[in-house]
């Protein structure tokens, strides 16, 4: 049996990874600043990690969610904590686009009514509802099309409240910075006037965390960057897990629960939970969220230094910079010439940065050295 063909491949087989590190079937070293789409968190096999999933491992794997899981009350615990939303509720599932899934699911439950807004430029998954708020025609298919979906543009606060005054918009979703959208930071003011605009017409703030989660930006959350936004719903995923799927949706106190409303096989499985456990507990032991801020804001000043850059946009490691030319040929070069995988996004001049939290900086400095002469040798790569 084949493959089905859906994914173009960089010609390179990881078998081994440690930290910011990836090791090929040749041997070769390579860096890594993309994460696997920023789902490396705490670092490729982080020890504590392996060995929590490893006892889980030797305990109990799985059981389904009839059964009493304390270590899911140890996990929403713990999430509280850490991401500054004690008094909020958890949900598990295993991706992010379930997690948006059920966010929208449960925006329509409480306010009985069908329609969203989402903006230009946004991703937020590929099942049915997540796809219909992507901005993105090719990856929606004739049954994801939703009428009362609507994709408005990004930071315009007048449209969003002329669609919302028109009636049956349950909610609103935005990503705390938009990720495949080439890293696009809401204004505060953009923000802030989504939130008043649902406050006034009682609509839903859905703030998809799924790429700017767990530290990634230098907040817990990226929306925490702007004072006294607090969504009704985040979701997550991605470094949630450190590469193990888990992801999940946090529920203000507003919303009520059910038997029944919401619900999934291995959503909240013993392992999935472990790991998620040692990705909050790295977070906190190593001071990663904070580390991220400092490193971040240190690479985006080198950045503004290197001719042939045009935009350094982000926050934390969660870094998009647009370049004069095409990034496709510049990427292929720090793949190929220096062993650095970086990301790509929307539009095609832009890279994007989402490496694991615990990086160093001389990691760091070597990508910034290999672009600095990248850039001054490739006009040919124009
Ligand atoms: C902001 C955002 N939301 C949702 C998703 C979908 O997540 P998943 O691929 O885990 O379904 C992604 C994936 O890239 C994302 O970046």
């Amino acid at each position: 049996m084949n493959l089905f063909d859906v994914y173009p491949l960089i010609p390179v087989t990881p078998v081994k990874a440690e930290g910011a590190k990836l090791w090929d079937d040749q041997g070769q070293e390579y860096l890594d600043l993309y994460g696997g789409h920023a789902v490396i968190s705490i670092g490729h096999t982080h020890p504590h990690y392996v060995k929590r999933i490893q006892d889980q491992l030797n305990q109990i794997a799985f059981y389904s969610n009839s059964i009493q899981i304390p270590i899911q009350k140890q996990y929403a615990e713990k999430l509280g904590e850490l991401s500054g939303y004690p008094d909020y509720r958890l949900f598990l599932c295993n991706s992010g686009a379930e997690a948006n899934e059920n966010a929208i699911k449960l925006a329509s439950f409480a306010t009985g009514k069908s329609g969203f807004i989402s903006f230009s430029g946004a991703f937020h998954g590929r099942t049915s509802g997540a796809v219909a708020l992507t901005d993105n025609p090719k990856i929606v298919a004739p049954c994801n099309a939703r009428e009362d979906f609507e994709i408005l543009h990004w930071g315009d606060l007048q449209a969003v409240e002329l669609r919302v005054k028109q009636g049956n918009i349950a909610g609103i979703i935005i990503e705390g910075i938009q990720g495949v959208g080439g890293i696009q930071v809401p204004s505060p003011e953009f923000l802030t006037g989504l939130a008043n605009i649902c406050k006034d017409f009682g609509v839903k703030l859905i703030l998809d965390e799924v790429q700017s989660g767990f530290g990634r930006t230098g907040k817990f959350f990226a929306h925490q960057w702007v004072k006294n936004i607090k969504p009704d719903i985040i979701s997550m995923a991605k470094g949630m897990g450190n590469g193990f799927p888990i992801g999940g949706i946090i529920i203000s106190p507003d919303f009520k629960s059910s038997y029944g409303l919401l619900g999934t096989t291995f959503g909240g499985n013993h392992l999935a939970c472990a790991a998620g456990m040692a990705v909050l507990e790295v977070l906190e032991a190593e001071n990663l969220i904070q580390k991220s801020a400092e490193l971040g804001a240190k690479v985006m000043e080198e950045l503004k230094h290197i001719p042939g850059i045009i935009d350094i946009r982000g926050n934390g490691l969660m870094i998009g910079i647009d370049l004069d030319r095409e990034a496709g040929p510049v990427r292929s070069e720090l793949v190929k010439k220096y062993h650095i995988f970086t990301g790509s996004a929307a539009s095609s001049n832009t890279i994007r940065l989402l490496p694991p939290l615990n990086i160093e900086w001389n990691q760091l400095n070597s990508f910034i050295s290999a672009l600095t002469q990248i850039l001054a040798q490739s006009p040919i790569l124009k």
